[in-house]
């Protein structure tokens, strides 16, 4: 037997098979387009994800007969499609996460931001699904509003695999859209009315690991179950098996997603992050504090694709070592202004303290501070806001390949970083919910067991030296923040 998780993620869709161990057994991973049709404008098209998802299960199961017990959805939230179910085509293209194009219109809802906050646990932005829903509904041409059906990506691909039967969401991803009530978890009248948003349009909200409908429209995987649904940076948290308030973990792919479980506590930040629905051990809904990175990995790439100082990501961990030390050199990757718990939009990115004896490395090593720098401004951010010390950092995404960023983040820290067996903590956590609710696994404490930490990085720094770090980095963003 297997669990297939598909985790559709913003730069490409991932399908895996996981044993009963919870170990991927089977992997298939396709690109698909990026949209830019204006500056700050970043879209997708709905069909080709559709397909990049049909490509993938097939190549998945022409290598493998393992039967498909269930299967686990996890998506890139926030992203945004309304599409006619008579037609069963969008009226346009996918408005990304990323997406900037709703920022002026953000300002006319601005006199209602403090119940936005108080309701969703969000900042009124761009960044969320209502200003993007209204913006196709503005400016698309449409007959009949009430054949007009909205989704996130998961909601999209449920429509797809069972042939238009299932219009339903989970909590976490509705969590992300500003129209969703997360103290009464349902979708709020007064938000709808606020964005001009028809009720006809929402799916029904479901739990995380409940019955989404069975495929229809994928011979592949004809009748099986979809048995569970979460946004990605939740479905990490739990398949990193962060169940008990104060536990946390930190993403790191091109930007960094940092989510800690705060339990049954609703918590308004002061430091600039935002309140979210994740999963308990049960699969209910609880509450996290979010705080993101917008330059993570992405520094490390700038330096190879537009400074050319490296040919390969891999280079860097080796670089940062030769460099013996930082040099005094500091870069502020704010490439798309800061956010938490700075939030300066206009910032833009600055290297400071260099010398006539910086060189290279010097460089390299100063960008991968810098994510661990980030991280850290998150952290205690998220450690001021809920009062939670929390014992150990469990980490995930590419970048924990990187063994000297991982013991610099330890070290700044001054907290274990716990590095799982398999990085893919979004997928796993997908299967890990399918897996449950289809009864393959029986309990969060079964999960806990077969999570084991194949690798941690103790703090091993001592506190004069970090101190010296961080008033160096504390610096150099006072320096960004004032240009
Ligand atoms: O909120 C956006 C997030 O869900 C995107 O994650 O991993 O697709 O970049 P990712």
């Amino acid at each position: 037997m297997a669990i297939l998780a598909i985790d559709q993620g913003t730069t490409g869709t991932t399908c895996i098979l996981y044993n009963h161990e919870g170990e991927p057994v089977a992997r298939a991973y396709r690109e698909f387009s990026q949209i830019y049709p204006h500056e700050g404008w970043v879209e997708h098209d709905p069909e080709e994800i559709w397909q990049s998802v049909v490509s993938g299960v097939r190549e998945l199961k022409a290598g493998s007969d393992v039967p498909v017990t269930a299967i686990g959805i996890t998506n890139q939230r926030e992203t945004t499609i309304v599409w006619d179910r008579v037609t069963g085509r969008p009226v346009y293209n996918a408005i990304v996460w990323q997406c900037r194009r709703t920022s002026e219109l953000c300002r006319n809802y601005e006199a209602e931001r403090e119940m936005i906050t108080a309701k969703t646990g969000l900042p009124l932005d761009a960044y969320f699904s209502a200003t993007k829903i209204r913006w196709i509904l503005d400016h698309c041409p449409h007959s009949d509003l009430d054949t007009l059906l909205f989704g996130t990506v998961d909601t999209w691909l449920l429509w797809k695999l069972t042939g238009g039967r299932v219009h339903a969401t989970d909590f976490t991803n509705a969590s992300r859209t500003l129209l969703y009530n997360i103290r009464k978890k349902q979708w709020d009248t007064e938000l709808l009315d606020l964005f001009g948003i028809p009720h006809s349009l929402l799916p029904e909200v479901k739990n995380s690991m409940d019955d989404f409908g069975r495929v229809t429209a994928l011979e592949e995987l004809n009748d099986i179950a979809i048995a569970a649904v979460a946004g990605d940076q939740q479905a990490a948290l739990f398949g990193q098996c962060c169940f008990q308030p104060g536990s946390i973990k930190n993403t790191y792919g091109t930007g960094c997603f940092m989510v800690m479980n705060t339990g049954d506590t609703f918590i308004r930040s002061e430091h600039g992050l935002l309140t979210t629905l994740v999963l308990g051990a049960d699969g209910k809904p609880c509450y996290a504090l979010e705080g993101s990175v917008f330059i993570g990995g992405a520094v490390i790439q700038w330096l190879r694709d537009e400074l050319q100082l490296l040919r390969d990501a891999g280079e860097s961990e080796a670089m940062a070592r030769d460099a013996g030390d930082n040099g005094g050199v500091y870069i502020v990757p704010a490439f798309v202004g800061l956010g938490a718990p700075h939030w300066q939009m206009e910032a833009r990115g600055t290297i400071a303290g260099l010398t006539r004896g910086s060189n290279r490395n010097h460089i390299v090593r100063a960008a991968l501070e810098s994510i661990a720098y980030q991280s850290y401004d998150v952290f205690r951010a998220m450690v001021a806001d809920s009062g939670f010390s929390p014992e150990a950092l469990m980490v995930d995404g590419g970048a924990v390949s990187n063994g000297f960023l991982m013991q610099f983040q330890a070290d700044l820290l001054d907290v274990p970083i716990l590095v799982p067996a398999n990085a893919e903590s979004t997928s796993l956590g997908a299967a890990y919910l399918a897996g449950l609710q289809s009864g393959v696994w029986r309990s969060g404490d079964e999960l806990v067991k077969l999570h084991q930490a194949a690798r941690t990085y103790v703090p091993d720094m001592a506190p004069q030296e970090r101190c010296q770090l961080l008033s160096g980095w504390q610096r150099a963003v006072r320096q960004t923040l004032t240009l």
